[in-house]
């Protein structure tokens, strides 16, 4: 499998097109922005552990019935990838209140919801991502009807693997966001990462956060928690 030009960069992956047209080869980089990118910096060792962890979890996915672009680990950094169109949904489940939920509706962080909830937000960068409900997405013909029940599906089953996987790891995991793309054949598998970037991670006995929050809000130990939840997915059994 090799590179052969780079389709796309984004803010912490580039993207290659390879010598197989169904097939990309992502690198991931040890940037991190938030906000939209307003805030910007680098997380040193970041694209090797999300390269890992997204992979080790992908298999996960897979083995629990759960279609997903994951092909192989090239390298540290790359992995292969099957191509897809991006659905530019950006679906975020939740188990317990924190971030912009907690912000929105005035609530303080950690509360343990009964159920998880999920909500969409449209991809796009210029607009700053803005929520949207299953109508709107319609309405723009961002999926079809079918498309967003298969997408909600998936999301809340990776939701209660995710969940047991790293309560068993010590680590409760309060919210993520998920991508999903359409293969050639037009099914839905999911696609992008899973990894402290796109998860919140709390340490199941001292509520500490494991996460890119500690980037977001300037709270320093960004590296260590990174190698922490790495470590913890590397002992698990
Ligand atoms: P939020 O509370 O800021 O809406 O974030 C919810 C979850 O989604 C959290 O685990 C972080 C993740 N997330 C991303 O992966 N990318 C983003 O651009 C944003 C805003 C959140
Ligand atoms: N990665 C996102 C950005 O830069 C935001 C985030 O993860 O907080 O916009």
């Amino acid at each position: 499998m090799k590179k052969t030009k780079q389709l796309y960069e984004g803010k912490a992956k580039k993207v290659y097109l390879t010598d197989s047209p169904e097939l990309l080869i992502v690198e991931y980089k040890d940037d991190a922005t938030a906000f939209n990118g307003l805030k910007k910096g680098s997380i040193a060792g970041k694209g090797v552990i999300n390269n890992q962890m997204s992979n080790r979890l992908m298999e996960r996915l897979e083995q629990a019935g759960i279609p997903t672009h994951y092909v192989e680990e090239l390298s540290e950094r790359e992995t292969v990838v099957k191509k897809v169109s991006i659905v530019p949904l950006e679906v975020i489940i939740r188990n317990i209140s924190a971030g912009s939920f907690s912000k929105k509706y005035g609530v303080e962080e950690g509360i343990v919801f009964d159920q998880p909830t999920i909500e969409f937000s449209y991809k796009n960068d210029d607009l700053g991502d803005p929520l949207l409900n299953d109508y709107h997405a319609l309405a723009l013909k961002l999926a079809t009807p079918e498309e967003i029940e298969t997408i909600k599906k998936y999301a809340f089953q990776v939701n209660e693997v995710l969940k047991a996987f790293w309560n068993e790891c010590g680590i409760t995991l309060v919210d993520f966001k998920l991508e999903f793309g359409k293969t050639s054949d037009g099914s839905i598998i999911l696609a992008d990462e899973i990894s402290p970037d796109t998860c919140r991670l709390w340490d199941s006995k001292t509520k500490e956060k494991l996460d890119k929050d500690r980037f977001r809000r300037d709270m320093g130990g960004v590296e260590d928690a990174y190698s922490e939840v790495m470590n913890r997915l590397l002992n698990h059994k």
